[in-house]
């Protein structure tokens, strides 16, 4: 049955709406032009703010503040609706494969069969990594951060490639993009043998991205590797939850790093490194040990308080999100796939599980969370799910850049191509010392 999809239509700017600003010093007026887009808040448009008034705007942290056209991605934080290129993400999580939203994401249609399966092969002959790069690996310690070893070795993509990315050239462009959705299971799968002592599979044509990555991950050379059915669907919905989310800090972060015309694949180095934080990417890893800490529900009401205290740096892990004030549609999916992981793997009473399920109830029944909207987001059940699925804690951060490199890549080719791409060089408010003379050091 279709889903009835809701009304998102928005009131356009009437022809030369604008917003007048009257300076107190002066008391001159200046108008602003007000812009809308298909969907989400019209913008005021401040490019020519400074030069005409010498007044900059001040948001630290982007709280109110548009810094692109983009087509990608929408999110309604209000009402909990995520879109990727106009389609609703229930939709792709129930349906698509993890390359279809990497073609949607790219090209800005869902492919064909044939386009599919084109858009597959070229992946598929993308996958490998070139042999010296292997030795990469063998730097790291075996107990390094997996997260650590992707920012590192992914980084050194581009000393591989360097001579051969034109970004002004299109086909380059798309090649870039490529490989990076192409090699990003292999590196990721290498990521977590290595922490394992375990031997690297290469990658296998004859299988799909998802059943290739989980072979790579969980593979050894002595024996066929048996793909669980369940759990591929589950990668799968993993991945397409994850792909893109507008412009959050580590898109922002390849943006700008894009914005001087670098290397892509060192700008998608640098997405790795800013969705490390545990503010970020890196909640997923905190979430799991957030509850193994909390361990039992008769502990809950205790971290409900100190995540209330504002003089306890504790905050509830996995809940809050600065776009989403209503439920992060991707944690009501990833809590279904718990649900479908943990049956499968004969894990129902899975503890962890069970503890998430009773801190949710209990939080959302708080006036604190609800009065802020705190709303679990999308790394509040994912963590219990890649655990049951036989990933350490450790390897969940690198699993959420595995499926964001689309998004990463996607998002910097759109700015690449914008017709008014410039250098992104945000300004400040200087709150340091007043000018003052040298003093000459003997008379210090
Ligand atoms: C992701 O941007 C994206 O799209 C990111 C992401 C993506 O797909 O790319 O969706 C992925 O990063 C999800 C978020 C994962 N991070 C966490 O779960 C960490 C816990 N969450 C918080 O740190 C916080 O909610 C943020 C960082 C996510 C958002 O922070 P904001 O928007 O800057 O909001 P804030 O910190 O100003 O919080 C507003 C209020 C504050 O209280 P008051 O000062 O008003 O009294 O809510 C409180 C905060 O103290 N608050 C929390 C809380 N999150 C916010 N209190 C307790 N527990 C929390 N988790």
């Amino acid at each position: 049955m279709k889903r009835a999809l809701p009304d998102l239509t928005v009131d356009q700017p009437a022809a030369g709406e604008k917003v007048t600003l009257v300076l107190h010093a002066d008391g001159k007026q200046y108008d602003l032009p007000v812009l809308g887009g298909t969907h989400g808040p019209k913008v005021i448009d401040v490019r020519r703010l400074y030069a005409e008034t010498g007044y900059l705007t001040y948001d630290p942290g982007f709280m109110s503040t548009a810094n692109c056209d983009s087509a990608l991605t929408f999110i309604d934080g209000e009402r909990g609706i995520l879109l990727h290129r106009g389609y609703a993400i229930e939709d792709l999580a129930a349906h698509a494969d993890f390359l279809e939203v990497c073609y949607l994401l790219l090209y800005g249609k869902l492919p064909t069969q044939s386009e599919l399966g084109d858009f597959g092969h070229v992946i598929g002959h993308h996958n490998m990594v070139h042999e010296q790069f292997r030795r990469f690996f063998e730097g790291f310690r075996r107990d390094a951060p997996p997260m650590a070893v992707m920012v590192g070795t992914v980084g050194a993509l581009s000393a591989f490639y360097h001579d051969q990315i034109d970004i002004t050239d299109t086909e380059a462009r798309m090649v870039a993009t490529h490989r990076l959705v192409a090699k990003m299971p292999t590196i990721c799968a290498m990521a977590f043998q290595y922490s394992r002592g375990q031997p690297f599979l290469y990658p296998r044509n004859d299988l799909g991205y998802v059943p290739n990555f989980l072979r790579m991950a969980f593979g050894v050379p002595v024996e066929e590797y048996v793909v669980n059915p369940v759990l591929e669907r589950a990668i799968n919905r993993f991945l397409v939850l994850h792909a893109d989310h507008e412009q959050n800090a580590s898109t922002s972060t390849v943006r700008i790093a894009g914005s001087s015309r670098a290397n892509p694949y060192a700008c998608v180095a640098a997405g790795i490194a800013a969705l490390w934080g545990p503010d970020h990417g890196g909640a997923n890893e905190a979430v799991v040990n957030m509850l193994e800490e909390i361990g039992s529900k008769d502990r809950i009401p205790l971290y409900i308080k100190r995540a209330k205290d504002r003089s306890d740096p504790f905050r509830l892990t996995g809940f809050g999100h600065r776009v989403y004030k209503n439920y992060d549609p991707r944690a009501a999916i990833l809590r279904e796939s718990c649900h479908e992981v943990l049956g499968e793997l004969g894990k129902k009473d899975e503890p962890l599980f069970e503890l998430a399920l009773e801190l949710e109830r209990i939080a959302l029944d708080d006036d604190y969370f609800v009065q802020r909207k705190l709303f679990p987001n999308v790394d509040f059940y994912s963590g219990i799910m890649l655990r049951a699925i036989g990933f350490p804690t450790t390897m969940f951060p690198p699993l959420f850049a595995l499926a964001r490199t689309i998004g990463w890549i996607a998002q910097w080719k759109e700015m690449i191509e914008a017709p008014d791409q410039h250098i992104a060089r945000p300004r400040q408010r200087y709150t340091g010392h007043p000018i003052r003379p040298y003093v000459p050091l003997a008379e210090r």
